[in-house]
């Protein structure tokens, strides 16, 4: 099975982040904690392959308070469990970071975001580039194999000589996986509309792409490079996962469970879950989309005919292609296109 737990609690909110989190309840940690380890006492575990600990900002929170949710994990977790945590450069201390470890977790991802300091300011992040190589070598101090760096481009400092800069800090940093997302205008956050914030740049992302490429993270998602995350793995192949704590959202057969959106109501009932049942078409949908966005391509017998057709039109066109009755999207920048043209909706 799968786990992603949400940690809410950041200590400062970033400009373009719509996340569910708080700067302001660090009073209520002990008790979302209390509450945490209510909802998994009360469902039901079984062998556990990945589990992510997301938010949020997991290391804003001494690892004390995971070491109770920890306890009920232990009996369902071996050798092979994936554990991720996410955690900001300035907040992941090297005792946060080996006290992790020690837990159980054996992948760490931090919000790196950038390497130029103006870009950071822009992104209203409270770091600087110098905290992120500190907290990558303090991962790789206490043990950590598997390291992940966000960053996120297309933003209106970037263009091919700050993308230069950016793969030049990561090739220095020897991780296992990058994450670049590009920026994304998110409602209900103060960049919403901001339309000159973003670049819009489709060249840019395809010259981000090559270089690390070359760089040896070879692309596997549309914002995913490197040595593959079996825990998002496991999202875009539609597999079932639970999802503790508030803003949380789990996922089994054709219904998404989602927790309550703010912490005080979810402190008040952790196990409340609204429910969203999901038709065959949505199902049908969301496998074709997040197929095409990633390497697990799209099986060729859930399209019908006309949409069967049309696939093939692309093959031709090379641009899916075909193997072993599935098909693989060749362009990632092209997913939203691609599956447009093919879905009859
Ligand atoms: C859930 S956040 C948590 C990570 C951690 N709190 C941090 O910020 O360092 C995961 C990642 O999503 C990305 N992200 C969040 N909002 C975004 C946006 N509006 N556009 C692009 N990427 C975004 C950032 O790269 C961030 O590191
Ligand atoms: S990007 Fe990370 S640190 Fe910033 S508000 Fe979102 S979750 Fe918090």
């Amino acid at each position: 099975m799968h786990i992603y737990i949400h940690i809410p609690f950041c200590s400062s909110k970033c400009p373009y982040c719509a996340f569910g989190s708080s700067t302001d309840s660090f009073n209520l940690v002990e008790r979302y904690f209390e509450a945490l380890l209510f909802e998994i006492k009360n469902s039901t575990l079984n062998k556990i392959s990945t589990i992510f600990i997301g938010g949020g900002t997991p290391s804003v929170i001494s690892a004390k308070f995971y070491e109770k949710i920890f306890d009920e994990f232990r009996d369902f977790l071996d050798i092979k469990t994936e554990i991720t945590t996410e955690a900001n450069p300035n907040s992941a201390t090297l005792k946060w970071l080996k006290d992790m470890k020690n837990l159980g977790v054996n992948r760490v991802s931090f919000g790196t975001q950038s390497f130029n300091d103006e870009k950071l300011k822009f992104l209203g992040r409270n770091h600087s580039s110098i905290h992120t190589k500190k907290a990558v070598l303090n991962a790789k101090k206490v043990g950590f194999k598997n390291i992940n760096v966000d960053i996120i481009y297309d933003t209106k400092f970037d263009d091919k000589k700050m993308i230069e800069f950016e793969l030049l800090n990561l090739a220095k940093l020897d991780l296992t996986h990058i994450s670049a997302y590009s920026l994304t205008l998110e409602e209900n956050t103060p960049f919403y509309n901001k339309s000159s914030f973003k670049k819009d740049s489709v060249n840019l992302a395809k010259f981000l792409f090559l270089g690390l490429e070359n760089l040896g993270f070879k692309q596997y998602e549309i914002s995913n490079f490197g040595q593959i995350c079996k825990h998002n793995l496991a999202y875009w192949q539609g597999k079932n996962y639970l999802g503790f704590g508030a803003y949380a959202v789990g996922f089994k057969d054709d219904k998404r469970f989602y927790s309550p959106k703010d912490i005080k109501s979810y402190i008040k009932n952790p196990t409340f879950k609204n429910i969203e049942n999901l038709t065959k078409s949505d199902l049908k949908f969301e496998k074709i989309f997040l197929g095409m966005r990633s390497k697990i391509g799209v099986e060729a017998k859930i399209l019908n005919e006309l949409e069967l057709k049309r696939a093939k039109i692309l093959v031709e066109e090379k641009k899916l292609s075909y193997k072993n009755e599935r098909f693989y999207n060749q362009d990632y920048l092209l997913s939203d296109e691609i599956v447009l043209f093919l879905v009859e909706i």
